[in-house]
């Protein structure tokens, strides 16, 4: 086997520590050994199987041979749908071409990053977060770390973002958090939506502007006194510099279904749909088409 040097980014590539971890407690499951896995936010399909409708709708498009490529930004029924829901539960519009499908979040965020982000472009994400160091490192970003505070429910701060926004671009949110399960105050993601808002002001009609990464895909599961908020809502200007990482993975014990969204601007949205396109990211047409179902408007959330 040749042991020559491959590029330097797979040289230098961190593999998901979570993944390893959680691999090797699944490892320990097999042998016997009772460990919990609190790693990658994954569900023991024995106890939290998919809802059943969706199964059977899974089934039905397999058996309905549902089984030929998806167009690349996703089947049209299904952008529309969940521009539905997202009315619905967010009070938020958008147009079906401001939609795109892939195979989970992680090929959005990742076309998210390739589509905005250049080599010593500044990407600022606070710490504890999920995978943000290794899509800088993909995209040879900048690694602009704050790190968040336990006073601050570890949640970023305008404050603590100010200093670093001048000329970044990109600032990569995600609440509900991974890995603490807390989330944004009204008034905070105002805050920083403010800041994105007057940073973009400065910036010439010709410079790349400051985009939000905001990654929501825990929303549905707040519960209690806790709000989830979204920049949109907040700021109806945040609309052209935001961009939504959504999918079905958490909210319906669906991991392994593998349908995720990402809502933006038209421009970006094009171009991830591109870079998605080159990798084969695509969702399934059969689960595409299951999923249209899940998010049929006359069904309540
Ligand atoms: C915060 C966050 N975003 C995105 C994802 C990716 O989800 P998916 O399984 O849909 O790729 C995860 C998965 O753990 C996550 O924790």
């Amino acid at each position: 086997m040749s042991s020559g040097k491959l590029s330097q980014l797979s040289e230098t590539l961190i593999g998901s520590e979570i993944v390893r971890l959680g691999a090797e407690i699944k490892e320990k499951n097999r042998q016997g050994l009772k460990v919990y896995n609190y790693t990658i936010g994954d569900f023991d399909s024995s106890i939290f199987p998919i809802p059943q409708e969706l199964e059977e709708e899974i089934i039905n498009a397999y058996k309905e041979r549902h089984t030929t490529y998806p167009p690349a930004d996703g089947i049209m029924e299904l952008r529309s749908a969940v521009a539905g829901f997202i009315k619905q539960r967010e009070k938020i519009e958008y147009a079906n071409n401001e939609i795109l499908i892939a195979a989970g979040g992680r090929p959005l965020i990742y076309a998210a990053f390739r589509a905005i982000v250049d080599k010593k472009d500044k990407v600022i994400y606070a710490v504890p977060s999920w995978n943000n160091n290794h899509y800088v490192h993909f995209t040879e970003g900048e690694h602009i770390v704050i790190e968040s505070q336990h006073k601050n429910n570890f949640m970023p701060t305008a404050e603590e973002i100010r200093p670093h926004i001048k000329g970044a671009s990109l600032l990569a949110l995600c609440s509900p958090l991974n890995p603490t399960g807390t989330t944004f105050s009204k008034e905070e993601l105002t805050a920083i939506c403010d800041l994105v808002i007057e940073e973009n002001a400065s910036r010439g009609e010709r410079d790349k502007k400051l985009y939000l990464l905001y990654d929501q895909i825990y929303w549905t599961l707040t519960y209690g006194d806790t709000a989830h908020v979204n920049p949109v809502t907040l700021r109806p200007k945040m609309k052209e510099y935001t961009i939504f990482i959504d999918g079905i993975s958490k909210a319906f014990a669906a991991t392994g279904v593998r349908v995720g969204w990402a809502m933006g601007p038209v421009n970006i949205i094009n171009k991830m749909k591109a870079i998605n396109s080159h990798v084969g990211a695509w969702a399934p047409m059969a689960e595409q088409k299951s999923c249209s179902w899940l998010f049929t408007p006359n069904r309540s959330y």
